[in-house]
Order: structure tokens, then sequence, then C-alpha cells
């Protein structure tokens, strides 16, 4: 089949490269003519294991295109995704502008019946309006059907997720678009979940505020597992092997970041404010989640007494291992808390040192790996868990501190064992 992907950005790219994957013709559009240009050479623009490999793969065998132009993309396509941006705006919802404007765009371009489906995360009832945009600026008598087709793909690990999904989720609203769209997804092999348009749009929102609420449940019970001297890997293992329950993001920590988890809460909070659905117990999820960076820093401040004029190495930067994306990344909400409370402050990222500098510039010291973000320091914290580091020499790099004291934001290390060869270690909850 051939498909448009409109907008080359993190889940545009992924989609028409696992497209062409799976055997079909994909189009990326994208009006960043700079970006297209690269992507035409095969220049992956954004961190992605996997990705330059599988576009260069489908340039080369032509299953993969890419264009600054609209209409190329569109013309003789059976699908266009929109993939879009959705960015926040200051109070929490989504801002629609580009969904809007590229709609009117896909709509001066309908030759004949396609299925327009969004793939941004969106506000429920985004595809009606998507709809109406459609039939107000479409050509008289093209036939289109609208549907919803949420994105489950994780930064990291994007291109697995997209070629073996636990499920793929059809929201459509005629037999149509769902032959279609089940033809599309076949090759996958995968669960199809097929619902109504709405229904769709609420399951990403839905599970993606349901993982982040786990995350905030197990790092406030991380907190009470302090208190009293319990151990919240062991109390989330127990937790886990409870199928109802289930072990995955029990992982207590510095918090989840990223342009998605903090995003979509937010979204969807703001979404059942304008319904008049109060949706508290979202908003407390948000305000656990923006307290762990603080409390990694109190540890330190516990543990160094004053920070001002203390060195303070810091271990990963990116908001999760495998991706050099700082967008809400709790090490920036940490670096600022240190700097603000007048700490010199040392980094090591294996990937996302380029990023930082833009956001950080010339405010901290980077460091080419982790013993140097450890040389005389006062302390090292552990913000991000890259594989790496989980084969570091931790001789080496206790004789690289000035001062042992280790904060892991991530659990990565055996309080046992660290404290054993000298650290003075402080875990998260345990
Ligand atoms: C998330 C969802 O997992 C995807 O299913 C979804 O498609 C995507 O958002 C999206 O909406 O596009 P992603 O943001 O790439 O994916 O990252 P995750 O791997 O889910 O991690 C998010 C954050 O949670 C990270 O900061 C991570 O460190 C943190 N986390 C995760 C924890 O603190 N504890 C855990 O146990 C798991």
């Amino acid at each position: 089949m051939r498909i448009a992907v409109i907008g080359a950005g993190h889940v545009g790219l992924v989609t028409g490269a696992c497209l062409a994957e799976m055997g079909h013709t994909a189009v990326c559009v994208d009006n960043d003519q700079e970006k297209v240009s690269a992507l035409q050479r095969g220049q992956v623009g954004i961190y992605e294991p996997g990705l330059p490999e599988l576009v260069g793969k489908h340039l080369g065998t032509r299953q993969l295109s890419f264009t600054d132009q609209i209409a190329k993309g569109i013309l003789g396509s059976d699908v266009v995704f929109i993939c879009v941006g959705t960015p926040s705006l200051s109070n929490g919802a989504p801002d629609m502008t580009q969904v809007e404007a590229v709609s009117r765009e896909i709509a001066r371009h309908l030759d004949g019946y396609k299925v327009v489906a969004e793939k941004s995360t969106v506000p429920v009832n985004t595809s009606a309006r998507v709809e109406k945009t459609l039939r107000r600026h479409a050509p008289r008598g093209i036939e289109f059907d609208v549907a919803s087709v949420p994105e489950f793909l994780r930064e990291g690990t994007a291109i697995r997720d997209f070629l073996h999904p636990d499920r793929v989720v059809l929201g459509v609203q005629s037999p149509r678009a769902e032959a279609l769209l089940r033809r599309l997804f076949e090759p996958l092999g995968a669960p199809v979940l097929v619902t109504d348009i709405p229904s769709a749009e609420i399951i990403k929102h839905a599970s993606n505020s349901f993982l982040a609420l786990k995350i905030s449940y197990i790092n406030a019970v991380a907190a009470l597992c302090e208190s009293v001297g319990a151990d919240v890997v062991k109390v989330a293992e127990g937790m886990g092997l409870d199928p109802r329950i289930g072990r995955a993001y029990l992982n207590a920590g510095v918090g989840y970041g990223g342009s998605c988890f903090p995003k979509d809460v937010a979204a969807f909070v703001q979404m059942a404010e304008e319904t008049g659905d109060n949706f508290g117990l979202l908003k407390e999820v948000a305000r656990i989640n923006q307290e762990q960076p603080r409390r990694l820093v109190k540890k330190l401040r516990d543990a160094l007494w004053v920070l001002r004029g203390k060195t303070v190495g810091v271990l990963g930067l990116s908001y999760k291992p495998d991706t050099d994306d700082l967008r809400n990344a709790p090490a920036l909400e940490v670096i600022a808390l240190l700097q603000e409370e007048g700490a010199i402050v040392q980094v090591y990222d294996p990937v996302a040192v380029p990023a930082a500098r833009h956001l950080l510039g010339e405010s901290v010291r980077y460091c080419d790996d982790p013993y140097a973000a450890a040389q005389g320091a006062d302390a090292l914290l552990l913000i991000t868990e890259w594989s790496e580091f989980r084969s570091l020499d931790l001789d080496r790099l206790k004789q690289a501190l000035h001062l042992p004291v280790f904060i892991d934001g991530r659990n990565l290390f055996d309080p046992q064992e660290m404290r054993a060869r000298g650290f003075e270690y402080h875990g998260t909850g345990r």
C-alpha cells in the first residue's frame, strides 16, 4: 500500500521507516526543507537505535522517500498518517495549530478515497475536528474517512515497539476504513482492537497516564519505605508478582520525564477539566513526580550539609537511557537545584552532551567519561540508568571521588555491595 506520513519527527520517521520495512511504500512529508534534504541523503537528525540503518535500507529499496511537498505525499496514497507535533500550551492543553494546518493542506490534495488517520497524541474528539476541516476544504464529492491509530512506541526502542506491538488500536467510523487499516497492519501479526474513534483517542492518554500513575505510586511508596527502613525494590517485586498488578513501571527513582508522560498527564487533566470531570488523581501523579528531583537533592544536602562550593558529579542527563532527549529530563531540574545552592556541577552522558550544551551552555563542566565526572567530586549522583554504568569500575570511581558519597537516583546498584566497597550509598526507597 502507499502511505503518506505527514511530519518527519520521531513518530513520523519511525512510522515511515517501519511501514517500508513491512513492505509498504511510505512518503514522509515535512515542511522543514533542511531536514528533508538531510533525510534524502540518509542523515537522521535524531538519536534512535536502528533508525538510521532502516532509513538507509529503504531509501535504497525506494520504499521510503522524503519530500517537503505535501501534494507529492498525498496524491495516490491509500492512507495518510498525521504525525505532527502537539506541544503543550501554558495551561497544559496541547497546541493543535499544526494538526489543523495539515488537515487543511491534506484536504486540498485529496484525489480519491483515503483514510486520514491521526497518530499524534491528541485530545479526544480531535478526529471529529479533522473531519470537519477536511470536509470544508476538500474538493466536492471526494470520499474519505478519518481514523485514530494511536502510537505506543517508546523512544530508544521505537522500532521494536512498532514492528512487534502488544496491540494495534484502530479507531474507525466505517467498515471500509477498518478493512483498509487491517490490511495495512496485517504483516505485524499483532492483536488488533477495533473501536469507535473517541475510545481510541482516549486509550492513548489513558495508557500513558496510567503508566505515569504507576511510577508516581511507587515513588510515593519509596518515600514511605525510606521512612520505615523497607526496600522498595523488594516491595515492587512482591507487588509485581501479582499479574493483576505487574512489575513493569514500578521502578522507583528520580521521576518520569520525556515529551510524553508529563505532557499527556497535563493534557488529560485539562481535557477532564473542560468536560467538568475533575481528574484530581492525575494532578497528584504530576505533583509527586515534580517532587522527586527535590527529594534527591535533599538526600545530597543531608549527606554534605552545605552544597555551596561543593563539586557534584552527575551521571546521565537524558530523561532515560538510549536517547539524547532532554525534554523534561529530571537531570535538568536536579542541576538547576544544585546550582541554586551554589554547587559546582560536572556531568557525563554517553550521548546527550551536545543537546545539553544548547540548554546549559558552559554553566556545567562536561566530562568525557564517568570517572572524569567523579574526579575530585564531593558526591556523585546517578540520574539516568545507562547500561554502561552497570559495568563501572567501582574502585576506580571511588578513588576518583573526593568523598565517596553516591546517590543512586535509579537504584542501579546493590546497596550492600556499594557499602562494602566503602561508598556512603543512598538509594531511592531502600
Ligand atoms: C512513553 C510510553 O511508554 C509509550 O508507550 C508511548 O508511546 C510514548 O510515551 C508516547 O506517548 O509517545 P517514552 O516517553 O518514550 O514512552 O518513555 P518510557 O520508556 O515509557 O519512560 C518514560 C519515563 O518514565 C522515563 O523518564 C523513565 O525513566 C520513567 N520510568 C519508567 C520510571 O521512572 N520508572 C519506571 O518504572 C519506568
